[in-house]
Order: C-alpha cells, then structure tokens, then sequence
C-alpha cells in the first residue's frame, strides 16, 4: 500500500525539502534574539516539525500536543479536546505550533484560545499546508508551506487510517484506496 495507491504525487522529498527551509529561515529571522517553544501536534506534524527544527537557527525547545475535534451535530459546533496536554508551562513563551494542514479550522480556531489563557508572550502558527477552500471556521496560519486544492492527501506525517505517515513525498490517494 505505497506508491501504486497513489492518484498523484503533490510535493516531492526534494521540494518539501526546498519550502522547509524557506520556512525555517523566515522562522529563524522572525525569532532572532527569542527562544522559541516549538509545539508539535501529534500526530501528523511529526516529520514536517522534525525537519523544520533541524533548519531553525535558534536556541529553541520542543513539547507537543494531541488535539482531536469531536463535532456534535454540525461541524461548526465541533469541541476541540486535549488528548495529551503540553508538558512545558507556556507562559512568557514564544508558542509556534507546527500543524500538518488546516483543513476545516475547527481544531486551530479552538485550541489557541484556550493556549492565550495560558499567558505565552506570543502564539503564532506554522502549517505545512493549507486547504482554504474546506474552511468551516476562520483561520489563516503565520506560516504557510503550501495552499493545495481539496483533495485529501498523505505522507511526510499525514496519514489514512494511521497509514501512509512514513512516505517521503506528499501525496493524493486514489478514491480506490478509501472507497
Ligand atoms: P481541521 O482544520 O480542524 O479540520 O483539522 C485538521 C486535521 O485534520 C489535520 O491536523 C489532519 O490531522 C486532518 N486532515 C485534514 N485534511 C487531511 C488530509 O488531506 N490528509 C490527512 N489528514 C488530514
């Protein structure tokens, strides 16, 4: 279940490689003289995060998070939950959180207000990609690697059905796979 279950390859190792450098430079320019604590959410951004780190120029720390939205009803009434809370206390820190994609916004739209009561001294986002056309609820990421049409996508951390996390490209699964 690899290469042959894949309709289209989005991003290669090679250009993912490309725009997490130009990220992590533009993260270590923006964060001179800070150091910032890095927030992985688990499980998706585990490769994009361990990549960026590597490339960011700066005294930084790592924690990470499980968020997971649970919709009752519609999906703009969906509650975000913490399923593994941060380790780090975050106050009078500068919080990055490194997400996989934003796809409805649910998850970031709740999460982050529930971190600014925790009294970082910043909380900005970082997301590897964006899907703005399945926005339910407003959000625009700090950062954003790249802006992809609705189509649901895998590898370099994203996975179906737990699946698919360790490939090193990004990619579009064919319907086959899921139908
Ligand atoms: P949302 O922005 O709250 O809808 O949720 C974002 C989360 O949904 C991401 O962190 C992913 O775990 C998951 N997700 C959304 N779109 C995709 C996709 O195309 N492939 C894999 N996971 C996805």
């Amino acid at each position: 279940m690899m290469e042959q279950d894949m309709q289209e390859i989005l991003f290669t190792p090679e250009a993912l490689a490309r725009r997490v450098k130009e990220l992590a430079d533009q993260i270590t320019q923006d964060y001179a003289g800070k150091s910032p604590l890095i927030v992985g959410t688990l499980r998706g951004s585990f490769v994009f995060m361990a990549d960026l780190v590597r490339q960011i120029n700066l005294p930084l720390t790592v924690d990470f998070l499980s968020a997971s939205s649970y919709g009752s009803g519609t999906e703009s009434s969906g509650q975000v939950k913490l399923k593994l809370d941060l380790a780090d206390d975050i106050s009078g820190r500068d919080v990055l959180i490194i997400e996989d994609i934003v796809d409805s916004g649910n998850t970031l739209s709740k999460l982050l207000p529930e971190l600014q009561k925790r009294g970082p001294a910043s909380l900005k986002v970082c997301a590897l990609l964006d899907k703005p056309e399945r926005r339910v609820l407003p959000f625009q990421a700090n950062y954003v690697g790249f802006t992809i049409p609705d189509a649901f996508v895998v590898g370099y951390g994203l996975d179906f059905d737990q699946h698919y996390r360790q490939l090193p490209y990004i990619g579009v699964l064919k319907p086959s796979v899921y139908e």
